[in-house]
């Protein structure tokens, strides 16, 4: 990992620095190019435009690692708000939660009946939830978080990070379910006894994993802008004789539109991740780490702002 890449990731994780730059709102507009708003509404906007355009979405509220029980009771509400609103506007998309905003940390229990209750009003609805994966010191209990839910519910999918060591084995711990796996390279700054630190090892292990999910019954939902392992996506499809409704691509508001609209000329099925919310800076600061290139419109932005 560079050097820019390491600091601004460890950045994100500092609130002493993310808070105040939250506090700020989004007044610049540069945190615009990969969230889609403050409010709910703005979110539900995007998501219909995105819709109009033949793209799917997974939405999700910004925020991660509450403070105590009654934010995470306040996330779980605005998340069954997410999933009616999505159903009475005919939104077709699913939602997204980080674990650590049902309290996983705090109260490993809480975690488990929030997500529960989340899951069970999702089918009801007919929808889907999704589990983003965070830092490495909550995979384990997000793994048996998942597992727990699965077992009763199937509408409920994992994302899991090629940088991580332990994921090819945590695939196998999850394969009895065939269950729906976001793969994603990973975000967050992990030690190099656990996780890859090369770029290049990170993509290998990528595709050694994506081949496992096309191959032992997963669906496979591919998430990455990287076109060397989309065109890989492609091809094991095609091996596998995997349909497009049988996996999907998935990409992050504001990134690589155009590839995201090509694929759906292409007839694959690509799902957009939309986020929105007050608590914007951490999240952004992990997509400017990914491209440090990206500081520089940070900075356009701020003189033009001023
Ligand atoms: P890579 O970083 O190699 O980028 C490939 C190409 O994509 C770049 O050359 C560039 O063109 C473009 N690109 C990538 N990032 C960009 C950026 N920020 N700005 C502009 N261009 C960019 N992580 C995690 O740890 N847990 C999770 O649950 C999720 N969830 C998730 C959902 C979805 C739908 C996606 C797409 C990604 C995630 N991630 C995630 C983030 C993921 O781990 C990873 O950090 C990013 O996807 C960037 O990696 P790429 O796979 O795109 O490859």
């Amino acid at each position: 990992m560079s050097l820019a890449r390491s600091l601004i990731t460890w950045l994100s994780a500092q609130r002493a620095i993310t808070r105040p730059l939250g506090a700020t709102g989004m007044r610049l507009g540069f945190a615009r190019r990969f969230i889609a708003g403050e409010t709910l509404e703005d979110a539900l906007g995007v998501a219909a435009e995105l819709n109009a355009r033949g793209l799917l979405v997974i939405m999700n509220r910004l925020g991660e690692d509450v403070a105590d029980a009654k934010d995470a009771e306040d996330s779980y509400r605005a998340y069954t708000e997410i999933l009616r609103q999505i159903a009475e506007r005919r939104i077709d998309g699913a939602i997204t939660v980080k674990p650590t905003q049902l309290a996983l940390e705090l109260d490993f229990e809480q975690c488990k009946r929030l997500t529960m209750k989340l899951v069970e009003e999702a089918s009801a609805l007919g929808n889907f939830v999704e589990i983003d994966m965070e830092h490495s010191s909550a995979t384990e209990a997000t793994v048996s978080l998942y597992e727990h839910v699965r077992a009763r519910h199937e509408n409920v999918g994992l994302a899991v990070q090629s940088y991580l060591f332990r994921t090819e084995s945590d695939l196998a711990r999850l394969k009895r379910w065939n269950p729906k796996i976001r793969l994603v390279k990973g975000a967050y700054l992990e030690p190099h006894d656990i996780a890859f630190a090369e770029k290049r090892e990170v993509d290998e292990n990528y595709s050694s994993l994506m081949r496992i999910l096309f191959a032992d019954g997963f669906f496979p939902a591919i998430g990455t802008h990287d076109e060397a392992l989309l065109a890989q996506a492609k091809a094991l499809a095609k091996e596998y004789g995997r349909g497009s409704g049988d996996w999907e691509v998935q990409m992050l508001f504001g990134i690589r539109r155009e590839l995201q609209e090509s694929l759906v000329r292409e007839g694959i099925r690509m799902r957009v991740y939309v986020t929105y919310g007050t608590e914007w800076v951490p999240y952004f600061m992990r997509r400017l780490a990914e491209r440090p290139a990206n500081v520089g419109f940070v900075l356009k932005s701020l003189f033009k702002g001023r």
